[in-house]
């Protein structure tokens, strides 16, 4: 007879009940036998900046009870909602973060795999840092669960999970814990001049503003910040992100996608766009904690989902100040560049504190800074790579298929001629009807790999002999 084991379900969606991702969980629970299952909705419960504290005394004692845990959420922002991270904090918080020991995990997310790599990541890692054994998850989007093989395949997957969980199988552990490293403390050789003394007389004045979770603190991030500004040839405004009177996290009910403002009533839609529209330059203070950013750049970024789709930063220029073990943390990196790559935001520069000698990143900071101001003066375009292009074409067809519902993200597609789809390039369309036919015969594709090398780059050939600019 089979052993009948505990299962809990963690759901980290704030859409609570109504979750989509929380139906494959349920799903794929349902299907088995020997099984009991309770259901937690962190994500609903948490999204409140006041919660109920009785509450997460009864998640800790249902986490307790379990033997394994299914983690359920979607991707938020490439990574998993703010709401989910704070679970993990106030748990840590309570002093109770060896509840998990032991226990087996996997994640069910959907999403629109977007960066859904880095959720699953941080899942993995979250879950083998607290002494779980972490078996992949899957990933869905919002059609994969309606087709056939695709149930099939989850019902696969959950009972393989199970059985690994009553044999107590051993798993692979994919990321090494991380080590408590401290950045050297940062003494910067110069006293910095206040922000207020600068003027714009030096030039064209660039409206920068700075984004940062610490500022004037005792914190490595400050001295960082107090040098880059002090570099940086134009005024800069400081805006603390613990500031803001964030009245909740992202409900995810879309109401900002569907009827164009965002369902919280704390003021913070206004307060993004009026910043980033206004501004040429956004410079990022960032801490780390654990392995992502302090919690409350994912509160933040979550919230900025209130515009949409649409890439508020396109063309502008931004550096990041990260103080922390970044270079222990590559997802964090790859979160920072995939941002800025497919928002086409021109990041400069991403500096740590990891640096042994203080000159050495001092100069970095400020060599940084005048590249910044000298890069965003010339309107200085970066190119994009694989985070980028990816990103992009995935947001295009997203955006394309639901054009109906979401106008204003259309509006802005259309107007920036982001759907840039091949099957509307029409010259393109009549080259490859010509050459599919003239390809069925072999001389032709013979004749066509002898003339290729030269044929390739023939135009841009031209372009350098020219010696135009
Ligand atoms: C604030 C917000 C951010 C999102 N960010 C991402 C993302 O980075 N990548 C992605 O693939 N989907 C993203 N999505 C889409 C959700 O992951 C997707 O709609 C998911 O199926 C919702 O699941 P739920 O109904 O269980 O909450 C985002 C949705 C919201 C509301």
């Amino acid at each position: 007879m089979k052993r009948l084991i505990n299962v809990l379900i963690v759901n980290g969606s704030p859409k609570g009940e109504y979750s989509l991702t929380l139906q494959h969980s349920l799903y794929m629970l349902g299907q088995e036998d020997a099984v009991n299952s309770k259901v937690i909705q962190a994500g609903e419960v948490l999204s409140s900046i006041i919660f109920d504290k009785a509450w997460l005394e009864s998640a800790i004692s249902d986490i307790e009870w379990s033997d394994a845990i299914i983690l359920t959420t979607p991707v938020y922002t490439m990574l998993v909602p703010w709401q989910l991270m704070r679970f993990f904090e106030l748990i840590k918080d309570a002093g109770k973060s060896d509840v998990f020991f032991g226990k087996y995990a996997t994640s069910m997310m959907t999403c629109f795999h977007y960066y859904d790599h880095l959720a699953e990541n941080w899942l993995r890692a979250k879950s083998e840092d607290l002494g779980m054994s972490y078996l992949e998850g899957r990933t869905a989007d919002n059609t994969d669960m309606l087709g056939k093989d695709n149930r099939a395949s989850m019902r696969f997957f959950m009972h393989e999970f199970l059985e690994t969980c009553r044999n107590k199988s051993v798993v692979e552990r994919r990321f090494m814990p991380l080590k408590e490293t401290k950045s050297p403390e940062f003494k910067p050789s110069r006293v910095t001049e206040p922000v207020s003394s600068k003027s714009a007389a030096q030039g064209a004045s660039l409206k920068t503003v700075l984004l940062t979770d610490e500022y004037r603190k005792d914190g490595n991030l400050s001295a960082m910040i107090d040098v880059f500004i002090d570099a940086y040839p134009h005024p800069v405004e400081v805006v603390d992100i613990n500031d803001f009177p964030y009245e909740a996290g992202c409900h995810g009910y879309l109401r900002c996608e569907l009827v164009g403002e965002c369902d919280r009533k704390d003021g913070f839609q206004d307060f993004y766009v009026n910043l980033v529209n206004s501004c040429d330059v956004l410079l990022f203070g960032m801490n780390t904690q654990d392995r992502f950013l302090k919690p409350i750049w994912k509160l933040f970024l979550d919230r900025t989902f209130s515009n949409g789709h649409r890439t508020s930063m396109m063309g502008k220029h931004t550096a990041y100040l990260v103080a922390g073990p970044l270079r222990s943390l590559p997802d964090v990196r790859q979160f920072l560049e995939g941002k800025s790559n497919v928002g086409r935001e021109n990041a400069i520069g991403i500096i740590s504190d990891e640096y042994e000698h203080s000159a050495q990143l001092e100069c970095l900071l400020r060599e940084t800074a005048e590249s910044l101001s000298k890069a965003a003066l010339a309107k200085y375009q970066k190119s994009v790579n694989f985070l980028g292009v990816g990103g992009i074409k995935l947001f295009r067809d997203l955006i394309y298929s639901m054009r109906g519902v979401v106008p204003d993200d259309n509006r802005f597609y259309r107007k920036n001629k982001l759907y840039d789809f091949p099957q509307k390039d029409i010259a393109r369309q009549i080259f490859n009807l010509g050459m599919g036919f003239l390809f069925k015969f072999k001389f032709i594709r013979v004749g066509a790999y002898e003339r290729m090398p030269a044929l390739y780059i023939k135009l841009h050939k031209h372009i350098v002999n020219s010696g135009k600019p």
